[in-house]
């Protein structure tokens, strides 16, 4: 087992409005080991920037009101889905009927031992991951492949990432192009698809598992591909809106979702990074490459972007231009995860329309990538109950 798996990922929770005993449970909640405390404002609209983008597990909402507070709660509900956790001070127990009501997952009445209402979060947030037909929300790791640079080798890794995955592990595995304009993915595998992304989000009615199925090409791997758009004009017609709905239902039909990216920081990129596991950051041995991913880094951190999701590879690792892995290492003030080396086989590979980690498996290419592919999904743990690690390691 990895580190990593072995340390719990923190619940992302927020807090908003006050009551009496607020102050001294958020300095609390601040230093619990379990959580992260994103942030706190007491006017719920103060915090719509931190609010939105999905990437909360709980809100804790304190109410000095001895009703239910429906108009902050309306106001939580504009910025986010997460799970509230109500919490009053005093004698607020009519507050408890009309709550079981509300959405609301909890009510807590302060004062409270800390530990409490931090079960009563992990709780929720655990909740918060069915759906409101209390099915559970789809589960799919997604992988997100990403470099400011072009050229770095974003899509030579995601297409020979995913094509391990359902080759190899034998994970229901889906591509997704999302370098709208240029997109070659498809090509790489030798693909030509009749449907792309674009007819998929522009088709009429709601999408849902079985609309997405009619959309894919499948490869001889068993992967599944949504190519880009065919013209770059269309590109625009993505939107960030329709493309967290179209991740929200790849995560219920697909055990891992391989991002292919531009190099940009654009509306789609954003709403992926939002329900993104792992962000591969792939870097050279250039120095406008390296500046340009250490921009990216600290992009992420301002997005609030989870630091340990990013996972810097180091591709061309072999190359000998004057430049070592330490001296990246330093540049960037991060580690890196990965190191895929230079190999013929893949620009041979790429005019061949056959990922090279399948035409030539023994390659040093090629197992370097098995290796990432076996560190990012881990097989099943000895007892066979987990067949793959969801956003809390559950
Ligand atoms: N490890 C490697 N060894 C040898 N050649 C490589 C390696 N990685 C990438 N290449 C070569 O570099 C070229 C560019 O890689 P790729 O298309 O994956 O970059 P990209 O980051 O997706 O670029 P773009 O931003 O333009 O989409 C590939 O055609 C491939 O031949
Ligand atoms: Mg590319």
């Amino acid at each position: 087992m990895t580190l990593e798996t072995q340390i719990r990922e923190k619940t992302r929770v927020f807090i908003t409005g006050n009551c009496e005993g607020l102050s001294e449970l958020s300095d609390a909640l601040g230093h619990h080991s379990e959580l992260e405390l994103v942030g706190k404002t007491e006017q719920v609209r103060e915090g719509a920037g931190a609010l939105t983008g999905g990437h909360l597990q709980a809100i804790l909402h304190a109410t000095r009101s001895s009703a239910l507070p429906v108009d902050e709660i309306a106001a939580i509900r504009e910025y986010t889905q997460a799970p509230i956790v109500l919490l009053a001070s005093g004698e607020a127990s009519a507050l408890l009927e009309e709550a079981l009501d509300a959405d609301v997952a909890d009510v807590l009445l302060l004062p409270q031992l800390t530990e409490n209402v931090v079960f009563a979060i992990r709780k929720a947030s655990h909740a918060g991951r069915r759906s409101k037909d209390g099915r559970l929300r789809g589960n799919g790791r997604v992988i997100t492949v990403f470099s400011p640079k072009g050229g770095t080798g974003k899509t030579v890794t995601a297409t020979n990432l995913s094509a391990c995955f359902a080759k190899n592990q034998g994970k229901k595995t889906l591509l997704l192009d999302l370098d709208l304009q240029f997109g070659d993915a498809a090509i790489m595998l030798g693909i030509e698809p009749d449907k792309t992304i674009q007819d998929l989000v522009t088709a009429p009615g709601e999408l849902d598992p079985e609309k997405l199925a009619g959309y894919t090409t499948r490869h001889s791997t068993g992967l599944d591909i949504l190519p880009a758009p065919i013209r770059p004009e269309d590109a625009e017609l993505v939107t960030e809106a329709k493309l967290a709905r179209l991740m929200e239902v790849a995560k219920e039909s697909y055990e891992v979702i391989v991002v292919d990216t531009s190099p940009f920081f654009h509306g789609p990129m954003l709403a992926t990074l939002d329900q993104t596991d792992d962000l591969l950051l792939v870097c050279g041995l250039e120095v406008p490459t390296i500046k340009n991913v250490r921009l990216s880094l600290q992009t992420l951190q301002l997005l609030s972007f989870p630091t340990e999701r990013v996972k810097v590879i180091l591709n061309r690792s072999n190359s000998n231009v004057g430049m070592k892995k330490g001296e990246v290492e330093a540049a960037l003030e991060s580690k890196i995860r990965f190191e895929v080396p230079s190999d013929r086989v893949v620009p041979l590979a790429v005019n061949r329309s056959n990922p090279a980690v399948l035409s030539d498996p023994k390659s040093d290419f090629g197992r370097a990538v098995r290796e990432m592919a076996k560190t990012l999904l881990p097989a099943p743990a000895a007892n066979g109950k987990r067949r793959f690690l969801g956003k809390n390691g559950s």
